[in-house]
């Protein structure tokens, strides 16, 4: 009747369940629970950060007199195996249930039992926090990297639009005459705030848990700031309880990934609209689009496409460790296991995706024409307004003169700069014949000339300001 899973009988073994603290446990680990209880398909990627951060935790022990001389090089020297094995092999059919656990193994066998020496005075729980963290840093750095590139192309792109003329939009309706290099540079800015979100997350990262032990801190006198010193660090956790539970820097780091995501999703989104025909102002080059199995005349913007539909994990990993750190209690608990995930796949995941979107934008161009014709004389109607305004007439009246010459222009089948003088001092009387100077893209780009705005001083000011932050990066990086 009953299609409930047999129950396993339990297999009594003394230290049944591994070498690491099985010796208090009667049976073996239900099979149920293995696969539960295993994380080494994911962190299995911080076998190089776990052998670092155990380099400096032996001779940590090495300088509290815990491990003598002889011990600490036999114990080094063991791990470089350990290193050397893994590069070449690889970790073959380890069961364990961590990297961790895999690791100290391979030691053992490299060295014999002096390997077990190397985790007195410390946990898993603070060695994990240690080997993630130490990823999390070199993640950094590397996310760092791809967003400058697509600044970078960006920056080459809004070069390609320093003369040339876009309908600045919202609500998805032409507003007003931008030049393409300000579409392209908002862009840039919102980017460079990313670089700000991604060095704070780093900056969070990189405080040293080593030396909490498993909640308490470490009973033998190792020189914190000495492993904080040797692996990179820049602080000593302040507090064993917290540091073994601290997963904050992973949420900044995938806060940070969450708002990458938001804006290449937004990029895209544009880049899709603007390489359709219906706009016809952006084309994609053939490496980074692709056409249809059935429709022969398509081309498809898969490269804006993937990067705004990628979107939507890197804001689902955000949500995961929320939930995750939301309610535990104090301390390490075993649903921290579950962080690396997240974290692993908002940094694979940025890692294919920004710099296949700005091979895009590198070699994506303008299309000239299709920008000019895309002015609108409509896209003039705020400058009327100010020609009046410039006249001494208030901005409501001359809003309400303009807008009713709108509804005439349409009523009348003509754009706005097509119609006659006489019609428009019919609604005011101080309109000249100067008045056709009004319906020029560029006069009106050039007007707005504040900081920020559109004219070309403005815009090569925020280039020259772009160029300027880049540097600042690149030397606060070397
Ligand atoms: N693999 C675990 C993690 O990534 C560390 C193990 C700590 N285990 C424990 N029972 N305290 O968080």
């Amino acid at each position: 009747m009953s299609d409930e899973p047999k129950q396993t009988d339990p297999v009594k073994s003394p230290e049944a369940h591994g070498s690491l603290w099985g010796a208090r446990f009667d049976s073996v680990m239900a099979p149920e629970m293995v696969e539960l209880n295993q994380s080494l398909a994911v962190d299995s990627c911080l076998w190089r950060e776990d052998i670092r951060g155990s380099k400096a935790w032996a001779r940590a022990l090495g300088r509290a007199g815990v491990l003598t001389q002889i011990e600490l090089d036999s114990v080094i020297n063991g791990l470089q195996g350990v290193t050397l094995r893994i590069e070449t092999e690889g970790l073959g059919q380890a069961q364990e249930e961590d990297i961790h656990s895999v690791v100290e193994r391979m030691l053992v066998e490299e060295v014999g039992s002096l390997g077990g020496k190397l985790h007195t005075g410390r946990s898993r729980n603070d060695q994990s926090a240690t080997g993630v963290r130490l990823f999390g840093m070199r993640a950094c750095d590397q996310i760092r990297e791809e967003v400058l590139s697509l600044i970078r192309a960006l920056q080459g792109l809004a070069l390609r639009g320093l003369h040339l003329p876009m309908p600045g939009y919202t609500h998805l309706q032409q507003a007003q005459p931008i030049r393409a290099a300000q579409w392209a540079l908002s862009h840039v800015f919102a980017f460079l705030r990313d670089i700000d979100r991604i060095n704070a997350a780093r900056g969070a990262a990189a405080v040293l848990p080593l030396g909490s032990g498993a909640i308490a801190g470490c009973p033998f006198a190792v020189d914190r700031e000495a492993l904080k010193d040797e692996l990179g660090f820049q602080r000593v956790s302040p507090n064993s309880v917290d540091a073994v539970a601290d997963r904050d820097w992973i949420c900044d780091l995938l806060y940070a990934g969450a708002m990458i995501g938001v804006h290449m999703s937004r990029l895209s989104e544009d880049l899709v609209l603007f390489s359709s025909s219906g706009f016809g102002f952006v084309r994609l080059s053939d490496g980074f689009s692709t056409g249809s199995s059935l429709m022969p005349q398509k081309r498809n913007p898969d490269v804006a496409e993937l990067a705004r539909g990628k979107s939507g994990r890197l804001h689902g990993n955000l949500v995961t460790l929320l939930t995750l750190l939301k309610g535990l209690p104090t301390g390490y608990n075993r649903d921290l296991q579950e962080d690396k995930e997240a974290l692993f796949d908002t940094c694979n995941t940025l890692g294919i995706t920004v710099p296949a979107l700005a091979g895009g934008i590198r070699t994506a161009d303008f299309v000239a024409e299709n920008l000019e014709s895309a002015i609108d004389t409509q896209l003039f109607a705020t400058d009327l307004a100010d020609y009046l305004v410039k006249k001494g007439i208030p901005f409501r009246e001359t809003h309400g003169v303009v807008g009713r010459l709108v509804r005439l222009a349409e009523e009348k089948g003509l754009s706005l700069s097509e119609l006659s003088i006489d019609a428009l001092q019919n609604e005011h009387e101080v309109f000249e014949k100067d008045v056709v100077e009004v319906f020029d893209w560029e006069r009106s780009a050039e007007v707005r000339d504040t900081i920020g705005g559109t004219s070309l001083r403005a815009v090569q000011e925020q280039l020259e300001e772009v160029s300027a932050r880049l540097s600042g990066i690149e030397t606060a990086t070397e």
